[in-house]
């Protein structure tokens, strides 16, 4: 499973960047707008900033509803860098523009997925990737996870490439869930990625390690 950081935060791209595990970044128009950025050229300039630091697909959300907008955002996106994956909602226009995108050589992520058969329409149309939002289903009282495992399971059965991006992650147990339901990547918050580390059990063992070894540090100085 591929593990994306869903944020447009450069600096917690940069930390999970850094620990070696990270293979994309997904981002979508509330997270840009966190960042405070205040002209198209500015949300250009820094999807290509976020290129620059990871090696991976970096998925740039269209803001535009109707076909013809998609398609010309979309395009705009995609000549930014090779990396850039056009995420495009899951709506009637939205469709069209994923076989366009496909038809024309251009990565896509069909966002906004909260059911299978909206999983089947994006495989239908050659999305690249489909974003089924775990954490909204679980917060409407579904299990969000369970939606994962369905696509999964139509999706080997029908032969569909489209490969499963679980999003919408909020915790450490989400995103361990989502590895046994089959999901090919999960997208998650830096938190939830850090959240993997913890064990107490890890903590108390290494701090009797060094206590050990430390010990045996101070006898041999003795010696
Ligand atoms: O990638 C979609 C994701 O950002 C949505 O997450 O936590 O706003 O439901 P959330």
């Amino acid at each position: 499973m591929k593990f994306f950081i869903d944020t447009a935060n450069l600096s917690q791209i940069k930390e999970a960047y850094e620990l070696g595990i990270l293979d994309g970044v997904t981002t979508n128009p509330s997270l840009m707008a966190k960042e405070g950025i205040k002209s198209e050229e500015g949300v250009l300039k820094h999807y290509e900033t976020i290129c620059e630091i990871v090696d991976g697909d970096v998925s740039a959300e269209v803001i535009s509803t109707d076909f013809a907008g998609m398609v010309e955002e979309g395009k705009k996106l995609a000549a930014i860098h090779p990396n850039i994956v056009v995420k495009v909602p899951m709506i009637k226009d939205g469709v069209k523009a994923l076989k366009w995108f496909t038809d024309n050589g251009i990565k896509t992520n069909c966002t906004l997925v909260f059911s299978a058969g909206q999983a089947i329409l994006a495989a239908k149309a050659g999305a690249t990737y489909v974003s089924p939002f775990i954490g909204r289903i679980d917060d409407s009282s579904w299990d969000g996870v369970e939606l994962i495992g369905q696509i999964a399971q139509i999706y080997t059965l029908q032969g569909f490439n489209t490969q499963i991006l679980a999003a919408s992650i909020r915790n450490a147990l989400h995103i361990v869930r989502c590895a046994e339901a089959g999901a090919d990547v999960c997208t998650c918050p830096l938190d939830s990625i850090l959240g993997l580390l913890k064990h107490p059990l890890t903590d108390l063992g290494l701090a009797k390690f060094l206590e050990d070894a430390n010990k045996m540090k101070a006898q041999m100085t003795v010696a």
